[in-house]
């Protein structure tokens, strides 16, 4: 069992320091009671604070409806990140949250936020084949040969060596697609488009494996139930 100071202070409550003292001063409990040592033991699930059971204690599992113009970055010297978009108490959890994968700056959609490196590992690991949907828009009228060339498997991208997995092709329209791939390798729908002579003009993830956006509307998130094996 964690020590009630450490076990706050990395779900992003605070310093130790700034922690012991709201212990002190008897904002937290374990069941009924008051607890007032800040190095004591607990069970997590337990332990409330102002009367609130205590945010995420498992882990934190989120997903973000990503707007345009923000980066899959911590640093924020690079633009607007995604982590802006988020309560300010999460980038103080230890250990830090971190996306599943990445989307472009000029990609819009749904992107997972965790800090259970696992479940990070789970889903972006080649072996994962998490299914990922993808809608696009190209800069002229696509060609129905595309559908058999993307299933075939055998579409390289510059400067790859293996060809990607066989995508799923759906036209939609003569400018628009869904596009729905088992991997995720760096652009790789626009590297895909490109290496066929299109070029990507908008891009928006709406599928990551089970999850769906529903009705976030972007920069909303909303939280997740922790995967059972998680
Ligand atoms: N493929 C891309 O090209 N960009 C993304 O953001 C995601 C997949």
């Amino acid at each position: 069992m964690p020590r009630l100071d450490q076990l706050l202070s990395s779900l992003g409550y605070g310093s130790r320091k700034q922690v012991a003292e709201f212990v002190k001063a008897g904002r937290v409990r374990l069941g009924d009671t008051v607890l007032k040592k800040p190095d004591q033991k607990v069970e997590a699930a337990e332990v409330t604070l102002d009367g609130e059971a205590l945010e995420a204690p498992d882990g934190l599992l989120v997903m973000l409806h990503k707007p345009l113009g923000h980066i899959c970055t911590h640093n924020d010297g690079e633009g607007k990140t995604i982590y802006e978009l988020l309560p300010a108490r999460w980038m103080a959890r230890k250990p830090s949250i971190t996306s599943v994968g990445r989307l472009d700056k000029d990609t819009s959609g749904l992107i997972l936020i965790t800090d259970l490196g696992d479940l990070v590992h789970r889903y972006t690991s080649p072996k994962a084949e998490v299914e990922k949907i993808y809608e696009v828009t190209v800069d002229r009228e696509l060609d129905p040969a595309l559908v058999a060339i993307f299933a075939s498997g055998t579409v390289m991208l510059r400067g790859e060596e293996k060809p990607c997995l066989p995508a799923q092709l759906e036209i939609t329209s003569p400018l628009t697609a869904k596009l729905t791939l088992m991997e995720g390798r760096y652009h790789q729908v626009r590297r895909m488009f490109a290496s066929q002579g299109w070029h990507v003009e908008q891009l928006h993830r709406s599928r990551f494996g089970d999850y769906t956006l529903g009705t976030l509307q972007p920069g909303e998130w909303q939280m997740l139930e922790l995967p059972p094996e998680a």
